[in-house]
């Protein structure tokens, strides 16, 4: 088995840190966060390298990462998986235009620009850019702005993948609900339903799969989880 270039975005923290966490014995990843670097490396496992870039701010973070990539020599990568996500839970009224430009700027801006400079980074024919997305992404309540960002994040992998078809694949994966923080740091209390949800691991497992398969878009959600030996155990090659 091949190890290969992996980069992954918000990776300091739940499906994120999970893939990561998985994919580091067996392939070379950078990941990216908004953290600085001591506070990154304490969570990622060793040899794993790390660029901080804050996609709320999406075009210096676009730059710090390609920046980051040259200095450390890695002028190609297989797969990236732009991951790092944020939102805000509430009613839409009550939303803060803050709270609105910084979901935004994470999810949609600072995504769309990183997927820009990684055009130029992924192997030619093989390189496989992979959009996290939401199954909140056709309307979800409690959730506008976030769902917004994340159907935004639809018609990119669409666009992409039209425009660099041959070139480089482009993937969405819509997870459903997942245990990670995300939840809380949004404000939002999830309460009973929460033991239905994900676990970041087996998320991570699900998006490693379905990364192999390069299905798109695909949903990774509970009915996928509880019906399929087939979204899991495969690995990236
Ligand atoms: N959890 C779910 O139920 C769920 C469902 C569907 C889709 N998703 C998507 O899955 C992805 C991962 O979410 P998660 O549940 O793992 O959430 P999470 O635990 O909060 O992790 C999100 C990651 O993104 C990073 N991030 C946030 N703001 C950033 C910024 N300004 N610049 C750079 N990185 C930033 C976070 O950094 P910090 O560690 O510093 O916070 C963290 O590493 C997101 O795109 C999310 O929308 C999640």
């Amino acid at each position: 088995m091949a190890r290969r270039r992996i980069l992954v975005t918000g990776a300091t923290d739940g499906i994120g840190l999970a893939l990561v966490r998985r994919l580091a014995s067996r392939h070379d990843v950078v990941a990216t966060g908004r953290r600085d670097i001591a506070a990154a490396q304490r969570l990622l496992p060793e040899g794993v390298l790390y660029i901080k870039a804050d996609q709320s701010r999406p075009v210096e973070a676009a730059k710090a990462v390609g920046r980051g990539l040259l200095e450390i020599g890695w002028r190609e990568l297989d797969f990236a998986v732009l991951n790092a996500g944020t939102g805000w839970a509430g009613s839409p009224q009550d939303e803060a235009a803050k709270s609105v430009r910084e979901t935004v700027d994470v999810n949609l801006a600072g995504t769309g620009a990183l997927a820009h400079i990684m055009f130029s980074f992924l192997r030619p024919a093989s390189g496989q850019l992979t959009l996290i997305g939401s199954v909140a992404r056709s309307g979800s309540s409690q959730f506008a702005t976030y769902a917004a960002s994340k159907a935004g994040l639809y018609g990119l992998s669409r666009a992409l993948g039209q425009e660099w078809r041959g070139k480089v694949r482009v993937q969405l994966l819509d997870p459903g609900p997942t245990m990670t923080d995300m939840h809380e740091k949004a404000g939002l209390k999830t309460g009973w339903t929460r033991q239905w949800f994900i676990r970041p691991d087996d998320m991570a497992a699900m998006i490693e799969a379905a990364i192999r398969a390069g299905t798109t878009p695909k949903t990774l959600s509970f009915l996928q989880y509880v019906s399929g030996a087939s979204i899991f155990g495969r690995t990236i090659r």
